[in-house]
């Protein structure tokens, strides 16, 4: 099933002899489960394609549509309400919320839309992740891998439609990119999810389902990976946390109606509510309904 298309999708920046061509008339069509890079020169035109598929920015020309809908069409109101509940993100920097622990980073986006987290989904996630045993750390008790990790983990919360991640092993070292990039992979094939990814790294975009490549704006090269070259996660990563047997991938739609909660997650859970509240109705809500942001999460190029 297809799950993002655009359509002659085109971003200028600028007029008259400064007028930049970001973006000169982009096709593409992601199906729902790829897992899918975007490679290109330096000022290709990755970051602002990916910001046009997350309708962080409205497109020249052309249309974006996520699972059915034109998101170009969209008020920015209705925008924000569908980036949060649709699109996760992950950047280079992280970008969590530096006075939330893990945990609270991690549901933040579905307390912002006022849904209770499915705690079960987000245990697993978060296991097989490897924080679930840092729920209660600062992010900056962590590494960057980990805190890496932690974005992960708040991108597959909420089950979006489609992650969208802009170099996300960018500030990493090699040892720390490859696991990153492999539990991006295992948890994007055990969850279901579509993600685009945009890399400078060849040697990851070959571990990806797909590549497209992105010149002056224009697609130039579009071709998938055969299964043998980019193997699945668990094949060739081997992670622990993902079940062999395969009965963990169930689909996203599924993981919705689960029900059943741990009562150490309970407790959490609502240890996290008593302080998000007190967080989200003092300085900190004001700061972040002053950020025309994703889930309250600051959004830097
Ligand atoms: N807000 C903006 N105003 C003017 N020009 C912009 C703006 N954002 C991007 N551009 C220009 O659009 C082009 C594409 O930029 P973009 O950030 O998408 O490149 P990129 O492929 O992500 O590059 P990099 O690999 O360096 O991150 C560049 O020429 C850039 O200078
Ligand atoms: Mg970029």
């Amino acid at each position: 099933m297809e799950i993002l298309r655009t359509i002659g999708l085109k971003k200028y920046y600028g007029s008259g002899a400064g007028l930049v061509k970001a973006l000169d008339g982009i096709n593409m069509s992601i199906e729902e489960g790829e897992f899918a890079a975007v490679v290109g020169t330096s000022g290709s035109g990755k970051s602002t394609l990916l910001h046009m598929l997350g309708g962080l920015d409205y497109p020249t020309e052309g249309k974006v549509i996520v699972d059915g809908k034109d998101i170009s069409a969209m008020k920015e109101t209705e925008l924000t309400i569908f980036r949060r509940r649709n699109i996760g993100f992950i950047f280079q920097n992280y970008n969590l919320v530096p006075v939330l622990n893990v945990y609270e980073n991690v549901v933040l986006p579905l307390e912002l839309d006022g849904e209770k987290p499915d705690r079960e989904f987000v245990r697993e996630v978060m296991e097989t992740l490897g924080i679930y045993e840092r729920q209660a750390s600062m992010p900056n008790q962590l590494s960057g891998g980990q805190q890496q990790r932690v974005a992960i983990a708040r991108a597959l919360a909420s089950k979006p439609a489609i992650i969208l991640a802009d170099e996300p092993t960018g500030n990493l070292d090699s040892r720390n990119s490859k696991e990153v990039m492999g539990l991006l992979k295992v948890t994007g094939e055990q969850f279901g999810q579509t993600i685009v990814m945009i890399t400078h790294n060849e040697a990851l975009a070959q571990l990806c389902s797909r590549v497209i490549r992105i010149e002056d704006g224009k697609i130039w090269k579009d071709g998938k990976n055969s299964a043998q070259n980019y193997g699945t996660g668990t094949q060739r990563h081997g992670f622990s946390g993902v079940r062999e047997d395969g009965t963990a991938a169930k689909n996203m739609t599924e993981k919705r109606e689960r029900t059943g909660v741990g009562a150490d997650e309970q407790k959490a859970a609502e240890n996290v509510t008593g302080r998000q509240q007190q967080n989200l109705t003092g300085k900190h809500a004001g700061e972040m309904a002053a950020r025309n942001t994703w889930g309250g999460i600051r959004y830097e190029k």
